[in-house]
């Protein structure tokens, strides 16, 4: 045998060597979840050591993962039931949770990045991510919700945008409100390849936003479809994403690669929900050793291509100190 490639594998040093993907705190953009109140916290149910915090707590905990090193976080809000309505009005309202929440976060740590989401489903009274109509989600007529949603976010401080939604047209759209109003330098994260998934229970759990009735197939994207990835990637790079993402990520690696391959814009992957929330309930049971499983499944996203991976276990990953 010429070729043995044990040899490679012999030892720590060499194996070192020769590893082709490294993990790095940097790549981690970890996503946070805000609630109403004071000195308040609440953990979700079905993601274990996962919290929805208050303002003044939320400030605690990005001080506490920024000592760790985390440099880049996304913000949902858990809006009440009382507030919401069929147009998100919520959404834009000066004022608001998530507005302020904004506000004292980019305020306080004014070097980190903080990705705002822009969706109705948060504040929407059915549960969808656009206006709801006879049973239909309308496009067109959405478009506007999102920007008003857009702009407020970033007169609220917002660096960086990520329209989670699913709607045509949207990244152009917002392109131009943002730009209109004077906030070029804000960036989109497209959403580009987002699939109607299972593995979004969890984070529906934690936001009370499940729809009221149907599901979200009409707009997010059928997880049997690859080539139709290659149309949104297109759409949202002629229409000015700055970012494109893969949603969810393990399930959908080969979109993840696909993705890298076919565009120069850097690749994000939201490691979602229901995702953390198998690893976690799979360790907490002892079937699974569970930092090696995160260590896994969060090389496995990178290895696929994405430069930036949105996950849950950003903090226990910063905790090992890998460098
Ligand atoms: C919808 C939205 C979803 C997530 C974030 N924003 C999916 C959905 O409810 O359809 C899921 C994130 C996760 O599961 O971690 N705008």
């Amino acid at each position: 045998m010429l070729q043995r490639p044990r040899r490679n594998r012999s030892s720590a040093v060499i194996r070192s060597m020769v590893e082709e993907t490294r993990l790095s705190v940097n790549d981690m953009l970890f996503p946070l979840f805000v609630m109403d109140g004071k000195n308040v916290s609440t953990e979700i149910k079905s993601m274990p050591g996962i919290y929805r915090y208050s303002t003044d707590l939320l400030l605690k905990e990005i001080e506490s993962c920024v000592q760790l090193g985390i440099q880049s976080f996304a913000l949902f809000p858990q809006v009440a039931e009382s507030k919401k309505d069929s147009m998100a009005t919520e959404s834009y309202k000066k004022g608001s949770l998530y507005l302020e929440s904004i506000y004292e976060v980019t305020k306080r740590f004014p070097e980190i990045s903080l990705l705002t989401d822009v969706a109705m489903d948060p504040y929407s009274s059915d549960g969808h991510d656009g206006i709801v109509q006879g049973g239909q989600i309308l496009n067109d007529e959405t478009l506007p919700v999102l920007a008003k949603m857009a702009i407020a976010q970033a007169q609220a401080g917002s660096k960086l945008i990520g329209p989670s939604d699913m709607m045509d047209g949207r990244i152009g759209y917002l392109r131009e409100s943002l730009d209109d109003a004077g906030f070029s330098n804000v960036g989109i994260m497209a959403y580009t390849a987002k699939y109607a998934s299972a593995f979004y229970g969890p984070f529906r759990d934690a936001l009370e936003s499940a729809p009221k009735f149907g599901d979200k197939k009409t707009y997010q994207m059928n997880p049997a479809n690859r080539r139709e990835a290659l149309i949104e990637l297109e759409l949202d790079e002629s229409e000015g994403a700055d970012f494109l993402m893969v949603k969810p990520a393990l399930a959908y690696l080969d979109i993840i690669s696909l993705l890298r391959e076919n565009s120069h814009l850097p690749i994000a992957a939201y490691n979602v929900s229901g995702e953390y929330a198998m690893v976690k309930a799979a360790a907490q049971q002892g079937w699974i050793d569970g930092e090696k499983a995160m260590l896994e499944c969060l090389l496995s996203i990178k290895r696929a291509g994405a430069q930036v991976i949105l996950t849950y276990f950003a903090k226990e990953f910063a905790q090992l100190k890998i460098s």
